[in-house]
């Protein structure tokens, strides 16, 4: 197969988390880590995506970012039919963890989880599904 190589920029603490897990795996380099990382991911994307299922969004922000709590409201306030429940915590000062449970398509909740996530001021996220039919 064909080796092509493409450049990819991340974060200085991205990349320190990369380099501890090709470490503590035991890869060769990076690219064979990224390579690992990247099919396992796209193995995940293969689930049927008119399948029922249940899951939860976690994440993790700072609620002082500009428009942030607004725009999760609205996104979410699209995708009513498929929440079943938000819950907030103020993790600290600065930081809240909101878990919302979902129950819908994965397509559609993965539609929805990317949106969140992709939200400009998210810290950290993800998605969790589980099969219900
Ligand atoms: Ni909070």
């Amino acid at each position: 197969m064909n080796i092509r190589r493409f450049g990819v920029s991340v974060e200085e603490n991205i990349l320190s988390a990369l380099d501890t897990y090709v470490k503590k795996h035991s890869f060769p380099n990076r690219s064979r880590a990224i390579r690992h990382l990247i099919k396992s991911t796209l193995v995940n994307e293969k689930v049927d995506e008119n399948k029922m299922v249940a899951g939860a969004i976690v994440i993790v922000y700072d609620h002082h970012h500009r428009e942030l709590n607004s725009k999760l409201m609205h996104v979410q306030h699209e995708y009513h039919d498929a929440i079943l429940s938000t819950q907030h915590v103020h993790l600290e000062h600065d930081l809240c963890l909101e878990t919302i449970a979902v129950k819908g398509k994965s397509k559609t909740l993965q539609e929805l989880a990317d949106r969140i996530i992709g939200t400009k001021g998210i810290k950290h996220g993800k998605l969790v599904m589980t099969d219900i039919e």
